[in-house]
């Protein structure tokens, strides 16, 4: 057994779980990285590791369900002013800040394959503008339009953490209150081997994934960020993930039937486009909690299943927007109860002699979703898919840049028509500035567009 003064407990931890062979280049390292190394392994909780092991072995059964009810978009007279009235009370909410924004920014982005923090992505198809500043700039305007700042909460993770705050600074926050912008790290979890064993990154660290978006409630807490929200009377917090352009991040009737309902959490939902849809659907389990089935564990059954009208009777899908009261959150931390871990099998790049390889291994994450249950209230509203949901997940093909400029482009065309304003035939691609309209009612009532192959409006 290898001894290093002030870490002998670690050690003998790590060789009791079967783990030493993490220390299998002890010999050529400096001091400090032997330092690194035991550092690393005394934050490792291998009691959590079996337990996480165990998770791979096993088969859950997922509890009966039926699907979730919902508020479906506004038909009727009544219904019109039911969500009139829930408008009314969200911008009372808003105006006496008690909403802030917050974003799940802690991903690899490994599908899209992109150097860096993902919201530093160029989304905007004319402007070039990225993830972060078209988020940065709505919040702006939702600010102007109702007179309050809005708190900003960040999730980053330890890989694209500085990057991350590198980028706000250097953009001087894009004029935002600088105060009110946290940007925090999620935990980190041990990756495994098949054999339920650590994973070499370097001859002097562990391959650790990010603890999934579901990590988000618990970094709020430990990293204080939800104190400080707390402290500053906000009440509600508004969830999104890094990679939807089109999100309504601060959206009055929404927030409006989240207060009028007593929601701890409300979600948003829209009709998939087909059944095999990679998103998941909300349902009702048997226990009378409401929750989301990933589409992976939806049955094929169930996927394909149509109501008496022909419509997917599993087809209220879920896209990621939500609202948590930050009560609620605080009890679910405070109380320690922890959403349960996921596992996926995934290429793991490993460290042996010759260099990094590729294995086979287990990463486990929290999926944010898996709060739903734990509420005694919640609340979900439809919403159309063309005006809030353009996700950036892949560099082609399906869910892609192109795709998501692509709705942009479309959505924003359909503002300009709501309004009356003719678009040139030969304008191919049209961008709308947050700063100039964050909704259609922004518009001036006539604007001449240029008659340009590229526009842009700010
Ligand atoms: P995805 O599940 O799409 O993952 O995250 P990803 O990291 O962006 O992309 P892939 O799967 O590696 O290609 C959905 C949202 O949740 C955030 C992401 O940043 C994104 O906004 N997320 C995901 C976190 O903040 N932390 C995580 O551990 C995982």
């Amino acid at each position: 057994m290898i001894s290093f003064e002030g870490y002998d407990a670690v050690i003998k931890k790590v060789y009791q779980s079967g783990n030493e062979h993490v220390f299998k280049f002890w010999d050529d390292l400096t001091i400090d990285e032997k330092k690194h190394l035991l550092q690393e392994l005394s934050l490792i909780n291998f009691d959590e590791i079996n337990e996480l092991y165990a998770l791979t072995k096993k088969h859950i059964i997922p509890m009966e369900f039926e699907p979730a009810p919902f508020t479906r978009l506004p038909q009727t007279l009544e219904e019109h002013k039911e969500f009139e009235y829930a408008k009314q009370v969200g911008i009372d909410t808003i105006k006496k800040g008690k909403v802030a924004a917050f974003v799940v920014a802690g991903g690899q982005g490994s599908r899209l394959g992109f150097d860096g923090p993902k919201g530093i992505f160029p989304i905007g198809p004319v402007s070039n503008k990225t993830l972060f500043q078209i988020h940065a700039e709505k919040i702006k305007a939702y600010e102007k339009k109702f007179g309050i700042d809005i708190p900003w909460c960040i999730m980053t993770s330890e890989s694209n953490h500085q990057a991350t705050v590198d980028y706000f600074e250097k953009h001087n926050f894009f004029t935002l209150n600088k105060d009110k912008v946290f940007i925090f790290k999620q935990n980190m979890i041990p990756s495994l081997d098949e054999q339920g064993k650590l994973i070499l990154e370097t001859p002097y660290s562990i391959f650790r994934n990010p603890d999934g978006h579901g990590g988000s409630l618990t970094a709020l807490y430990t990293s204080g960020t939800l104190n400080k929200l707390l402290t500053m009377g906000i009440e509600v917090l508004s969830y999104f993930q890094v990679d939807n352009p089109l999100v309504r991040i601060i959206d009055p009737v929404f927030i409006g039937f989240h207060v009028t309902h007593n929601a701890e959490v409300s979600s948003k939902a829209l009709q998939k486009a087909y059944p095999e849809e990679k998103i998941g659907v909300f349902v009702k389990f048997s226990n009378g909690r409401i929750g989301v089935v990933e589409y992976s564990d939806l049955p094929q059954e169930k996927q394909y299943e149509k109501d008496e009208q022909g419509n997917l009777r599993y087809g209220a899908g879920s896209i990621a927007i939500h609202l948590f009261n930050t009560h609620f959150i605080e009890k679910i931390a405070q109380g320690n109860i922890s959403l349960p871990f996921h596992v996926a099998k995934k290429s793991i790049p490993q460290y042996t002699n010759n260099g990094k390889h590729t294995i086979t291994g287990y990463k486990f994450e929290k999926f944010v979703f898996d709060a739903l249950p734990l509420t005694e209230h919640n609340f979900i509203l439809e919403t159309k898919r063309e005006e809030e949901f353009a996700p950036v997940k892949n560099k082609s093909g399906v869910d892609s840049v192109d795709t998501a400029q692509e709705l942009m482009i479309h959505l924003y065309k359909k503002w300009l028509l709501q309004k009356n304003i003719p678009v040139p035939k030969v304008v191919e691609k049209i961008e709308i500035s947050p700063l100039y309209a964050v909704e259609p009612d922004d518009l001036p009532d006539s604007i001449a567009i240029p008659l340009q192959k590229e526009v842009y409006l700010a």
